[in-house]
């Protein structure tokens, strides 16, 4: 980027370093292990989203959404999905974090970065939403400050119960 060229608003660069040999990465060519490696892993193995349905998932273009890779060290380590706008801040679609990759310290860092690139843009809240059943990640996000606002049953799998989460990242402005 030229010193003329204005920065991206936030969420809409092509890549962001995160330090720490951490990047996101445009998710293209990376569509086919990322539905691969997501099938084999909870939250998606447990409900039996098949691999081709995954991959079609990273395939997507989204206007409002923004897929990015995550690489550690140049290997694939997950990705990240956010939907913005969405509600006074954005919402994390999907975040995954490949098993040999976790307890590093990367979620938290993506999440660091989300919270950023909210309130960059003005928002006061990121939102998400976590399966009743999934306590590791719902471990995580309480660890990261997040609350939850309601169950909404049916959501994603009839019979399963998906906890909305709220973080505050500021008061709410005029
Ligand atoms: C949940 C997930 C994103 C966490 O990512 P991660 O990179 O392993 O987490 P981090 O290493 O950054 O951990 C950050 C904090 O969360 C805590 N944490 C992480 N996993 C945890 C777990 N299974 N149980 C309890 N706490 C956990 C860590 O202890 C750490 O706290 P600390 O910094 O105070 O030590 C990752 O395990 C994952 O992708 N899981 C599978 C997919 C999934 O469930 N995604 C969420 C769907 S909504």
């Amino acid at each position: 980027m030229s010193a003329a060229e204005p920065a991206p608003a936030p969420l809409r660069a092509d890549a962001y370093d995160l330090g720490s040999s951490l990047r996101l990465v445009p998710v293209d060519c990376h569509e086919a292990a990322l539905g691969l490696a997501l099938a084999a892993i909870d939250p998606w193995a447990r409900v039996g989203r098949p691999a081709a349905s995954l991959e079609a998932y990273w395939r997507r273009r989204d206007p409002t959404t923004f897929r990015f890779a995550i690489l550690a060290d140049g290997a694939l380590a997950g990705a990240v999905a956010v939907r913005d706008p969405f509600m006074r801040g954005p919402y994390l679609e999907l975040l995954a974090v490949l098993p040999a990759f976790q307890g590093r310290g990367i979620g938290r860092a993506v999440m660091d970065w989300l919270a950023g690139e909210g309130l960059k843009a003005g928002g006061t809240n990121l939102w998400l939403c976590v399966s009743d059943w999934n306590a590791p990640a719902r471990a995580f996000y309480e660890g990261l400050g997040f609350e939850a606002v309601g169950p909404i049953p049916d959501l994603a799998v009839t019979g399963t119960t998906e906890i909305f989460l709220r973080r505050r990242l500021a008061a709410p402005g005029a």
